[in-house]
């Protein structure tokens, strides 16, 4: 018989927070653990292999912590290292665990985003380069046209708090234009970084007023409520006491401090070591 445990979320940092803090308020009997790869990120320019061995690693931490479900609330991770562990890792190591990522309840949906059909997508660089959205855009609708760009400067803006600063301003500026460059016609914007909905007021100064934003918080969110009625195996392991943990690779003070700009309200932290 097994132990039922939290629900893991992991990300390379904070971002994820901006995903957990929408999964808790749809669904907030279930227990989490948050787990942020402070020490070693960010993962977006990092490659394939890096980010398949920090992801793992992190993952096969939350399976000892108890959890039977992990979700990457990362794009990067879901880009580079999500199919070698759904497919090679698990099959063989965790045949009765589940890993999910962001990506393909986004692009599932991705006909919603926009009214014209021309979607532009703001990602790291590593996720961009994975052709991950595209791939997958195109086989669920391929009349969309698809435009991406990367942001390589946008998470470390975030990570360190500089994201509302005048510091911001030029690379927030410079990476929409280069999107919209591509194309003018984009009419919706997809934040395809857990880290990017907390640059919003600023995207918001560099773009016209008709295109829409569109953050992943809500998106996965709606995604595991119906995965977890869809899979009473899983949700039937996943404890419901309300419980919400914090665990960093990093420092836990800094951790704390920083974690309610991306969480929307305090939480402690805990430091662990991989
Ligand atoms: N938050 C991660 C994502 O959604 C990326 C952060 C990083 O570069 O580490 O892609």
């Amino acid at each position: 018989m097994f132990q039922k445990g939290p629900i893991g979320i992991f990300d390379s940092g904070y971002g994820g927070l901006t995903v957990m803090r929408e999964v808790v308020q749809l669904l907030p009997e279930y227990d989490y653990l948050y787990l942020g790869d402070n020490a070693r990120t960010p993962y977006g320019n990092r490659s394939f292999e890096t980010v398949f061995t920090y992801t793992w690693q992190c993952v096969q931490y939350l399976f000892a912590q108890g959890c039977a479900l992990v979700i990457l609330a990362c794009n990067t991770a879901s880009a580079k290292a999500l199919r070698t562990i759904q497919q090679r890792e698990l099959p063989q190591r965790f045949p009765d665990r589940k890993v999910l990522g962001v990506i393909r309840p986004t692009t599932e949906r991705a006909h919603t985003f926009t009214r014209k059909g021309v979607l532009g997508i703001m990602a790291t660089q590593g996720t961009v380069q994975s052709g991950s959205y595209m791939i997958e855009i195109s086989k669920f609708f391929p009349t969309l046209r698809v435009y991406q760009q990367a942001c390589p400067m946008w998470v470390p803006l975030v990570e360190n708090n500089e994201h509302l600063g005048p510091g911001a301003d030029y690379f927030v500026q410079k990476y929409l234009q280069q999107l919209i460059q591509q194309a003018p016609d984009i009419d919706a914007i997809l934040l395809a970084c857990t880290h990017y909905p907390l640059l919003i007021p600023k995207i918001k100064q560099y773009i016209p007023s008709h295109v829409q934003l569109i953050s992943q918080g809500p998106i996965v969110a709606a995604s595991l409520r119906d995965y977890l009625q869809r899979h009473p195996e899983i949700a039937n392991r996943c404890s419901q006491n309300g419980k919400r943990e914090f665990l960093t690779t990093d420092s836990a003070e800094q951790f704390s401090q920083q974690a309610s700009i991306f969480y929307g309200e305090a939480l402690q932290a805990v430091q662990v070591h991989m």
